[in-house]
């Protein structure tokens, strides 16, 4: 059920209940962080391993240093620079965070989402809550309430409008004073870099894909490969329906291409970013048998957007 009505909302997490949170990057399925039943439904309504950990969503700088043993100073200066923003730090978790939502690991994921009803919500509540993106594991994550509503309409979903990033937020964790990118997102490495000097890229590190990095991941039902040249690809494959997703125009029309949809027409990255998942739920639902996708350029949020269609097309 989508809803605008914030009391209804607050009524549902207070009982325990699961909802659909409106941010700036996409929706989230979200819980009290301190109710275990709740946030273990979490995971059987996401079919999620317990393995992946979730994101704590705070209204206040106080709230997350509550949560927290330590607030490392580049943490300061990164919440103090992007919160409330689609920034998540990786910090050492007091012991009121139980090891169900950080998957028994020592560290908490944090963030102050940057979406008014969002906000209003978690200023109104007396916990913080979880949330994790609300699609089932490895598929298209939701960027409209209609999305989330598709894949889980038992439950109550706060009506917030499109997201305005449209990418998950920029994850980081911090280790003898430096700064470690864990995933790509809505905040570009030169952003953080500008605060912070230069960060660690561990995006592709053994270590940063065990928590929840999963290699296949918002994936279409149908395949999906990702090409700076859509058509070349088309003619490599004997696909019937074939829906391709372009950058910033569609290049060459073709007769053996069932639709063509375009990305960005003004080729801003960050139009892209906002684009990408609905775009690639509209193709998810055509019945095509295969998607291509132009890739962008690999440069700023382009990289965000790569990362995440390289994961869809992943097998
Ligand atoms: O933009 C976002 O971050 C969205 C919105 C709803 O806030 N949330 C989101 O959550 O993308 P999710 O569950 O789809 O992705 C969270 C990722 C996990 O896959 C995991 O890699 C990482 O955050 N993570 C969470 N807790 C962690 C921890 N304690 N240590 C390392 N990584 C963690
Ligand atoms: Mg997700």
């Amino acid at each position: 059920m989508i809803t605008q009505n914030l009391s209804i909302i607050r009524e549902q997490l207070t009982q325990g209940k699961l909802i659909g949170l409106p941010t700036e990057t996409v929706y989230g399925l979200a819980a009290n962080v301190f109710n275990t039943k709740a946030v273990s439904d979490i995971f059987k309504t996401k079919n999620r391993p317990n393995s992946s950990p979730l994101i704590v969503h705070v209204a206040s700088i106080s709230q997350a240093r509550a949560l927290v043993k330590r607030f490392p100073e580049k943490a300061t200066l990164l919440a103090k620079q992007f919160w409330p923003g689609p920034l998540t730090m990786i910090l050492p978790k007091s012991q009121i965070v139980s090891g169900l939502v950080t998957a028994d690991q020592e560290n908490v994921a944090i963030r102050i989402p940057n979406h008014p009803m969002a906000l209003s919500l978690l200023n109104q509540l007396n916990f913080p809550l979880v949330a994790p993106s609300a699609n089932p594991f490895n598929r298209i994550s939701p960027t409209t309430a209609e999305h989330v509503e598709a894949y889980f309409p038992a439950i109550y979903t706060l009506d917030g409008g499109a997201c305005h990033s449209g990418v998950e937020s920029t994850i980081v964790g911090f280790e003898n004073d430096e700064v470690l990118l864990l995933r790509h997102g809505a905040i570009s490495i030169e952003k953080i870099e500008a605060q912070v000097g230069r960060i660690l890229n561990r995006t592709a590190s053994e270590k940063a894909s065990l928590p929840g990095q999963h290699k296949k991941h918002y994936a279409p039902s149908c395949e999906l490969i990702v090409s700076y040249e859509p058509l070349f690809m088309l003619s490599a494959v004997k696909h019937k329906k074939v829906g391709i997703l372009w950058y910033k125009s569609v290049q060459i029309e073709s007769i053996h291409v069932e639709v063509n949809l375009v990305l960005a027409p003004s080729g801003a990255l960050d139009e892209a970013a906002k684009n990408l998942f609905s775009a690639l739920h509209s193709l998810d639902h055509m019945g095509l048998d295969l998607i291509i996708v132009e890739r962008l350029p690999a440069e700023g949020l382009g990289i965000t957007i790569n990362d995440r269609l390289d994961r869809a097309a992943s097998k």
